[in-house]
């Protein structure tokens, strides 16, 4: 008799155990919510030279495949085209407006049915609200209306940042202008 009660206790002590692990287990990989840290809205400014502006251009072709050239953006949707760029960062959507840092990096056109592409670039500050710098990276097929790339990393103000930056075509003009706005979400802050 005693030694059934011992065993009915064991067996009852094992079970509890196999099931509180088990309940942390699914604890552990539970979906886990998504909400950012932080957020921050930023325009970005493309003004991409096409021949006559190089005073005004802050972005030159400086790749282009060999039915191309460096002046003009190549058929079958740009394919093969790589431009370099070092455009100003606003507040709100005025190309006029004091620019708050400098988005410098590259985008290359990488598919010839669609017009889409890969962009890898970084966020430099150096204002009053701002130091430091966020990288960017990810596909961007811009004719979605939004399309998320990465949040990499960040330095200074944005020491060790990552997170998701829903991209949108806020303007463009013809092959020579677009506007860019960045709503940048942050998951990791530090
Ligand atoms: C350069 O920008 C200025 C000021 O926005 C504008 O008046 C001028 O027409 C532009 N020049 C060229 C060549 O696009
Ligand atoms: C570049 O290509 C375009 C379109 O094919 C052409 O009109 C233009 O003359 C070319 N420019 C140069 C500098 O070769
Ligand atoms: C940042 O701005 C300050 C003040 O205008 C300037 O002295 C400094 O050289 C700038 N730093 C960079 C990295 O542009
Ligand atoms: C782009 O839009 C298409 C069609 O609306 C959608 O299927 C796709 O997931 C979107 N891609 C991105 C990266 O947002």
């Amino acid at each position: 008799m005693r030694m059934r009660i011992a065993i009915s206790v064991m067996l009852v002590v094992l079970v509890l155990a196999a099931g509180s692990s088990s309940a942390a287990a699914a604890g552990k990989w539970r979906k886990r919510v998504h909400a950012p840290c932080k957020r921050l809205v930023f325009y970005f400014h493309d003004i991409l030279y096409n021949g006559h502006n190089a005073k005004n251009a802050t972005a030159a072709i400086v790749g282009s495949p060999n039915w191309g050239n460096r002046t003009i953006l190549a058929g079958q949707n740009h394919f093969g085209d790589m431009v370099v760029f070092d455009d100003p960062i606003t507040m709100d959507n005025n190309l006029h407006s004091p620019a708050v840092g400098r988005a410098q990096g590259f985008y290359l056109y990488d598919k010839k049915d669609i017009f889409t592409a890969w962009l890898g670039f970084s966020f430099v500050f150096n204002s009053t609200e701002h130091k430091g710098s966020i990288n960017f990276a990810g596909a961007d097929p811009l004719m979605n209306k939004t399309r998320d790339i990465s949040v990499i990393g960040g330095t200074g103000d944005f020491f060790m940042a990552r997170g998701v930056a829903t991209l949108s075509t806020d303007a463009f003009e013809g092959e020579v202008y677009f506007r860019l706005c960045v709503d940048i979400k942050l998951y990791e802050c530090w």
